[in-house]
C-alpha cells in the first residue's frame, strides 16, 4: 500500500471520530461558547449514554476541550483498521473507537498536569490546566475515563453482550494498573532528575534497556495494543489472530514512543504542538538514554520489522495496518 493510501484512511477515521466526538458533546465550541444543537450533547451518535442537562457546563467545555482540540486518532484508526480483518459489528467497533481515544484523551489531560510532566503546550493549545486550572484538568480526566466506558458498555444487545464484556475487560486492562497508568507510575519513578515528592526517594538511577521496554510498553504500548487486538474481539476471531494482533500491537506501542522520544529530540514545537527538549530536561528514562541514538533508531528498525512479520497471517487484507507501522516509525507529528 502507498504512503498516499494510508494517508487518506487515517484522515477518513480521523474526521469520523471527530464528528462523533463532536455529536457526543454537542456543537459547543471547545472554547466554550454556548451550545447551539439544544439536546444533542451525548446524544448524537444514537448511544444511550446520560442526559446532557446533568452535566455542569463547565465540565462539558473542558472534556470538550481536551477531546476535540486535535489529534491524530491513531488509536481508532487501529481499531478499525484490524476489525476490517474480520466480520465485525459497525456499531461496536465505533464504540470501541471512541471509547479507546477518550481514555487516551485523559491520559494526555493527566500527563500534562504539573505534578506530571508539566507541560504547557498540547496539540498546538495551551494544555487543558494552563487554560483553565489543574482541578479543572483532573476533573476533566476522570470523566473522560468513566466516559470511554460509558461509551463502551451502552447498547448492549445479545449478540454483542459477549465481545463487549470481553472489551470492557480489556480496555480497564490496559488503561490501568498494569497498563496506562502503571507505565505512567514506572515514568515518573524513573525520573533522574525528579524530586522527592514524585518517586518517593529522591533521585532514582538511569533506567536500563529492560526498565525502558516495561515503562513504554505499559505507559503508551498497551493501548495500542488494545486498540490492534480489539479487531479481534469484536469480531469473535481465534486466539491465533487475537494473538498476532496482540504481537503486531506490542511492536507498534513500543515504536510508537520509541519514536515520541526521538522527536522529543529531534522535532519542532511547530510540527508536534507540543514542546520538544522536556524529557532531557526531566531526565526521563527514554530508549535514547538507554541505548543512544543511533542504536534506538536501529531498534526502531527491528520493531518496525516485528510489527510487518507479526501481520503475516493476514496476507494483504492487513496492508492498512502494515503502513500503520511504517508511519508510526517516520512519523514527526
Ligand atoms: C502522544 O500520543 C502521547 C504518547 C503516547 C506518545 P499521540 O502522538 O497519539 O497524540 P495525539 O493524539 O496525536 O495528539
Ligand atoms: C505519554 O508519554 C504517555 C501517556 C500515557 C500519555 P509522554 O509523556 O512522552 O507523552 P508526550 O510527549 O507528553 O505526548
Ligand atoms: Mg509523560
Ligand atoms: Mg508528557
Ligand atoms: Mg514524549
Amino acid at each position: 500500500m502507498d504512503e498516499a493510501k494510508f494517508k487518506a484512511e487515517l484522515e477518513r477515521i480521523a474526521k469520523e471520530t471527530d464528528q462523533d466526538l463532536k455529536a457526543l458533546f454537542g456543537t459547543m465550541s471547545a472554547m466554550g461558547t454556548e451550545n447551539t444543537q439544544e439536546g444533542a450533547i451525548f446524544g448524537g451518535t444514537g448511544l444511550n449514554i446520560h442526559a446532557p442537562e446533568d452535566v455542569p457546563l463547565s465540565l462539558k467545555e473542558t472534556m470538550s476541550y481536551a477531546a476535540l482540540s486535535g489529534g491524530k486518532r491513531f488509536r481508532p484508526f487501529l481499531v478499525h483498521a484490524s476489525s476490517a480483518l474480520f466480520n465485525a459489528e459497525q456499531s461496536l467497533v465505533k464504540q470501541t473507537a471512541l471509547a479507546v481515544e477518550c481514555i487516551h484523551c485523559y491520559s494526555l489531560v493527566h500527563d500534562d498536569l504539573p505534578a506530571m510532566d508539566n507541560d504547557e503546550l498540547r496539540r498546538g493549545q495551551p494544555t487543558l490546566w494552563k487554560w483553565r486550572d489543574e482541578a479543572a484538568a483532573i476533573l476533566a480526566g476522570d470523566s473522560l475515563q468513566s466516559l470511554a466506558f460509558e461509551i463502551l458498555s451502552a447498547n448492549p444487545t445479545p449478540l454483542n453482550a459477549l465481545p463487549k464484556a470481553k472489551l470492557v475487560n480489556a480496555l480497564a486492562a490496559a488503561a490501568g494498573k498494569a497498563g496506562m497508568v502503571g507505565g505512567q507510575v514506572r515514568d515518573l519513578e524513573a525520573e533522574t532528575k525528579s524530586t522527592e515528592s514524585k518517586n518517593g526517594s529522591g533521585e532514582a538511577a538511569p533506567a536500563n534497556f529492560a526498565d525502558v521496554i516495561t515503562i513504554h510498553s505499559q505507559k503508551t504500548g498497551a493501548l495500542i495494543s488494545f486498540s490492534a487486538e480489539s479487531g479481534a474481539i469484536i469480531g469473535g476471531a481465534d486466539e491465533q489472530s487475537r494473538a498476532a494482533l496482540r504481537l503486531y500491537g506490542e511492536k507498534l506501542g513500543l515504536a510508537f514512543q520509541l519514536r515520541d522520544d526521538i522527536l522529543d529530540i529531534e522535532g519542532s514545537a511547530e510540527e508536534l504542538g507540543k514542546t520538544p527538549g522536556k524529557d532531557e530536561a526531566a531526565g526521563k528514562a527514554t530508549f535514547i538514554t538507554a541505548l543512544g541514538l543511533e542504536k534506538a533508531k536501529t531498534f526502531l528498525e527491528n520493531l518496525h520489522q516485528g510489527a510487518i512479520y507479526a501481520l503475516e497471517p493476514f496476507g494483504e487484507k492487513a496492508d492498512h495496518l502494515r503502513a500503520a507501522a511504517t508511519f508510526v516509525c517516520k512519523r514527526n507529528s
